[in-house]
């Protein structure tokens, strides 16, 4: 007897479309989602829903959601290989998140680090902000997700969705969900240039995978230093520049860096350029030109958007199936009616 044919491994994921996207998206999370599409099964999506919590305007919600689809597609997702959607082109997801939160306690939500995090910064303490976690579980649970490749600060959510998952399977005596994995890219925190995270919240401390090129460079420039001078030895470890180039170049480039700011006779400036330059290589050029087509053809990301859409819509409906049925609540057929 042959086998069973190995099932493929699905990735999912999610970034929100609350500003532009930065070097911290790129290295923690897009990076590995582009290099995963050769290794299994992926769903990514524009997390519009989630966005709502911070960002309260139509036309910029709308224009961010553009940005991060053009994005991901400028910087080689392929939609032959991986699917790309908007979060709220599958209501499902709101609907299933209310159904979690009924076996989610409460203390569990209290847990979670990212509502004080951002309730610190200033952000409104809205019901939405708190239920987060409980939108984002129903986003991973509802495609049957086996992996999560995320950055660090999302690590926590994914433990949550594991307990949402067990707390419905173990309420309702079925096994519907899978529980899955949080996977971390090759930079799961990366720094900001004002000290924090690097974060769509705080616009200062990011640098956008495609800002123009004056904008970026004056950021980089801009970067705060010590004074030393170009012979004084230099600590890379607490350096930004040092921290943003290791993540760009090679290990042999990063080397003669790191040499010369431990030994002394780089200084801070020159340091700058090779930066900007190394930014330049790898997100000008190809990339750049073909996040512009995009500005000038939206209709092309529109449709990947639906396409990616229309697929995982047939994802989700046996798993939603699944979910009335466990819970007792009348299945899609029956709701069809409600429209003859
Ligand atoms: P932001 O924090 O800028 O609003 P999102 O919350 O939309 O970004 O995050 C999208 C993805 O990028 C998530 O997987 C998140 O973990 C990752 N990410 C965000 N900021 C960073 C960072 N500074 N370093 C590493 N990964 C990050
Ligand atoms: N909360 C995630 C973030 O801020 C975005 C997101 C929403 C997500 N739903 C998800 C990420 C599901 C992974 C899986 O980065």
């Amino acid at each position: 007897m042959s086998p069973e044919p190995q099932k493929p491994v699905r990735y999912l994921s999610g970034v929100q479309p609350s500003g532009r996207l930065h070097l911290g998206n790129y290295f923690g999370a897009i990076q590995n989602h582009i290099r995963l599409q050769d290794q299994g099964e992926c769903l990514y999506f524009v997390a519009n829903y989630h966005s709502l919590t911070t960002l309260q305007d139509a036309r910029l919600l709308a224009k961010y959601t553009f940005d991060a689809a053009a994005d991901y597609l400028a910087l080689g997702l392929d939609p032959q290989k991986a699917l790309l959607f908007r979060q709220s082109d599958v209501p499902e997801v709101t609907e299933l998140s209310w159904i979690l939160s009924t076996v989610t306690g409460m203390g569990l939500m209290e847990r979670a680090h990212s509502y004080k995090d951002k309730v610190a910064k200033g952000i409104a303490p809205t019901l939405g902000l708190f239920y987060y976690p409980t939108l984002m579980a129903a986003d991973i649970l509802i495609y049957q997700s086996d992996k999560v490749p995320v950055g660090q600060d999302q690590i926590q959510h994914i433990e949550m969705c594991r307990d949402m998952a067990g707390y419905f399977n173990h309420t309702f005596k079925k096994d519907v969900f899978k529980l899955p994995e949080g996977v971390l890219g090759t930079a799961p925190k990366v720094m900001g240039l004002t000290g924090g995270k690097m974060s769509k919240s705080d616009e200062a401390s990011v640098i956008p995978i495609f800002g123009e090129p004056s904008e970026i460079k004056k950021k980089v420039m801009g970067i705060v230093t010590d004074s030393k001078g170009v012979a004084e030895p230099k600590d890379p470890d607490n350096s930004i520049i040092c921290q943003l180039y290791k993540l760009l170049a090679t290990e042999a480039e990063f080397q003669v860096m790191d040499n010369a700011f431990r030994q002394g006779g780089m200084g801070y400036g020159d340091a700058k350029k090779l930066l900007l330059a190394k930014l330049e290589e790898t997100f000008g050029g190809e990339r750049r030109e073909k996040r512009k087509k995009m500005d000038e053809k939206p209709e092309l990301v529109e449709d990947v958007l639906i396409e990616g859409a229309k697929k995982v819509r047939k994802i989700v409906a046996p798993t939603m199936e699944q979910v009335y049925e466990a819970v007792g609540i009348p299945s899609s057929q029956i709701k069809k009616r409600l429209l003859d």
